[in-house]
This record gives structure tokens, C-alpha cells and sequence, in this order.
């Protein structure tokens, strides 16, 4: 069924329409004032509307192509600073067009900006880019989402929140193979309180397909790193169940569960363009709430890991230049080769409108050192 000898993989670098992402960090996007942002190679600027939602529309008017994110915001509306044309900061409808006289009954109503739909959870503002619709630009209105931006799951009422964000010199596809990839971790993330190079031993782990992406399957972590013996027995929990989910379009849930106390976090990896992307990490959890040092502690150990994580990828860029050769090896390797085939058959159900062929049959033993 699967082939065991060195599979070549060439990153398609293809971006993926028609889902969520995290467009900018919400204390980025403030009033009364316009903010540029790139998502999947699109230009946008955001801003907040009188009630201090936020809303985002193509960096482009409509009329002459102005970057809108130069002009200003007033009145719920963006100005353009071309010819002054006004648009609807929410639906991008057009409101005025200064150089119409009183008797040219031009429909303004009728042009809008290219508006995208807007969420703000968790420290971030989301956006939905859809697939790239063939209408008529500058002449429809946006349909209202069907999904909803995705959420960091939370298992108790209080918990502190905290984020991560880094730019990655690579396309989508390599920073997150970089994400799921499970045998650098000896090499790239060493530290005396973590774990060291010697460390290394066979792993084997459960995966199952879940809808669009696949689960490591519920387990006690990894005996060898002592923060996770720490957590056991400060927790007085009998075990610690780690599952650790990736979902198309590229995001990464992990979730930790010891007795009353819980971690969780969202990771995920934005295309900015084909050759650029950024990778945001959010985590909630419940765990040491009263000890001062705690949130600064695993915002520490976090940032750490993220630094390690971007510095690699920066360095592999320079290898990356040229196109060289790459391969994806069994079994460490294989989460990889999924992501390539999940998003392989998206675009094909896409295509087809048929349904999405998901690329596991069912449940699979994974065996690597690490
Ligand atoms: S280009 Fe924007 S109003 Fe003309
Ligand atoms: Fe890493």
C-alpha cells in the first residue's frame, strides 16, 4: 500500500481558497486607522468600524485600482485618496463619488469594494478568503460566511491567553512540514531543560484520519522530557493525554489534559505569498494560575521553540533557492506526504464538486527515533 523507498517531493506551493485565516494580531488592527496586510498573495487593508469591529476589503478601489489603505477612514466609511470615492468599511458598498452632479444618476449603490468576511477571536482578527470568484469585479456584493473562523478550544471558564507570531522565509508547504516533522527535534530544539541530543529513542505513535486533516491519537508524552514528569506530578494526575491534531488548510491543534488542568493551542501557517508565510501560535491554558512566573515562563519556553523553528527555516531558505532535490522518507516523514495528498484531494473534490477523498483508509502505527 505504501511505498517504502524515498518518495520526491516537490512543495507545490499551491495556497489553498475557501477557508479562514489569521489575518493580523488584534492589537495591529486599531481605530481610526487602516492597516495593510497580505494573505494568499491578496493585498488588504483593515481597520475597525464605529463599533470597533473589524473589517477588511481588497487594498484596491475599485475605480482605479488606489491602494484604499492609503486613504482614510471616516464615518464607518474608507475614502479614497484618488478621486474621493467613498466605500462602506463593512461591505465595501460604494456611498458617494464626489465628481457626480446633481442631475448624473449614476447608481452608486451598485459598486462596491472588494470586501472579505472578518472575525476576531482569540487575540487575532480572521479573515475568509474564498475561492477566487469569477464575477464581475466591483459589481457584487460578498456573500455572508457559512463556517465561522476557527476557535482555540478551552476547557474551563478562566484560563490565560497568550500569542506567537514569526515570519518565515518559505512557502506554506515548508513551514508546515517543519511543524509536523518529528525528527529534528533532537537536533533543532536542545536545551538543558528540555531535553537533550542523547535522548534519542524509537517512538511509535497512533494516527487517525479526521475529517480534512489527522489526529495523533490521546497518549502519555514523552518520558524523556522533564517538563511533562514536572506536570504529572503537579497536576497529581494519574496520566497526561496529549492529541495533537493538523487540519486543512494548515493548522495544528494540540491539546494537553492532566486531571483538572489543561493546555491547548492553535498553531497555524498563513500564506503570504508563494514564497512567504508566518507562522502564529495561541495557546490557552489553566495550569500554574496562581504561580506569578507561570504565563511568562511558557511564553518563554514557547518563544524559544518558535525561535529555533523560524532560524532553521531561514537557513534552509538559502538551500531552497536553487530548487534542489527533496525527499520525504517513512515513517517520520509521512505526516508530510498526508498534508501533500489531503490537499491534493481538496482541490479535486473541488474541482470535480464531488466529495473529498480523504488519503487514509483508517488508523496507522507511525515508528521514528526521536
Ligand atoms: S481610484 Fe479610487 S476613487 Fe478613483
Ligand atoms: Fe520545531
Amino acid at each position: 500500500m505504501f511505498d517504502e523507498s524515498p518518495q520526491r517531493q516537490t512543495p507545490d506551493s499551491l495556497m489553498l481558497h475557501g477557508f479562514w485565516y489569521r489575518a493580523l494580531p488584534s492589537e495591529t488592527v486599531r481605530r481610526n486607522r487602516l492597516e495593510k496586510a497580505m494573505l494568499l498573495e491578496i493585498p488588504l487593508v483593515l481597520g475597525r468600524d464605529l463599533q470597533g469591529r473589524p473589517f477588511a476589503l481588497q487594498d484596491a478601489c475599485p475605480h482605479r485600482g488606489m491602494p484604499l489603505s492609503g486613504g482614510r477612514f471616516e464615518d464607518g466609511q474608507v475614502e479614497c485618496s484618488y478621486h474621493g470615492w467613498r466605500f462602506d468599511a463593512r461591505s465595501g458598498q460604494c456611498q458617494l463619488i464626489p465628481s457626480l452632479t446633481a442631475d448624473q444618476k449614476m447608481k452608486v449603490d451598485r459598486i462596491y469594494a472588494g470586501s472579505y468576511a472578518c472575525e476576531e477571536h482569540d487575540r487575532f482578527v480572521w479573515v475568509l478568503i474564498p475561492e477566487p470568484s469569477p464575477v464581475g469585479a466591483g459589481f457584487t456584493k460578498r456573500p455572508d460566511p457559512t463556517t465561522a473562523a476557527p476557535l482555540v478550544p478551552k476547557f474551563s471558564d478562566k484560563y490565560k491567553l497568550a500569542y506567537l507570531t514569526s515570519d518565515l522565509p518559505c512557502s506554506v508547504d515548508h513551514g508546515i512540514i517543519g511543524l509536523m516533522d518529528p525528527a529534528h527535534g533532537p537536533f533543532v530544539h536542545q536545551a538543558w531543560w528540555w531535553r537533550s541530543r542523547d535522548s534519542i529513542h524509537e517512538k511509535q505513535k497512533a494516527f487517525e484520519p479526521i475529517p480534512m486533516g489527522f489526529r495523533m491519537s490521546a497518549h502519555t508524552p514523552s518520558s524523556n522530557s522533564s517538563p511533562y514528569k514536572l506536570l504529572k506530578l503537579y497536576a497529581d494526575a494519574d496520566s497526561i493525554t496529549t492529541t495533537i491534531d493538523f487540519t486543512l488548510p494548515s493548522m495544528r491543534w494540540e491539546t494537553i489534559r492532566a486531571g483538572k488542568y489543561w493546555f491547548s493551542s492553535l498553531t497555524t501557517v498563513t500564506p503570504i505569498t508563494r514564497s512567504q508565510c508566518r507562522i502564529d501560535v495561541v495557546a490557552a491554558w489553566n495550569l500554574f494560575r496562581w504561580v506569578p512566573f507561570g504565563p511568562e515562563l511558557l511564553e518563554f519556553v514557547f518563544a524559544k521553540f518558535v525561535e529555533q523553528d523560524r532560524k532553521t527555516m531561514e537557513e534552509q531558505s538559502e538551500g531552497l533557492k536553487h530548487n534542489p532535490h527533496l525527499m520525504l522518507i517513512d515513517d517520520a516523514d509521512r505526516p508530510a506526504k498526508w498534508y501533500f495528498q489531503l490537499k491534493q484531494a481538496y482541490l479535486e473534490a473541488r474541482r470535480s464538486g464531488g466529495e473529498m477523498r480523504h488519503p487514509m483508509a483508517g488508523p496507522v502505527m507511525l515508528k521514528w527515533r526521536s
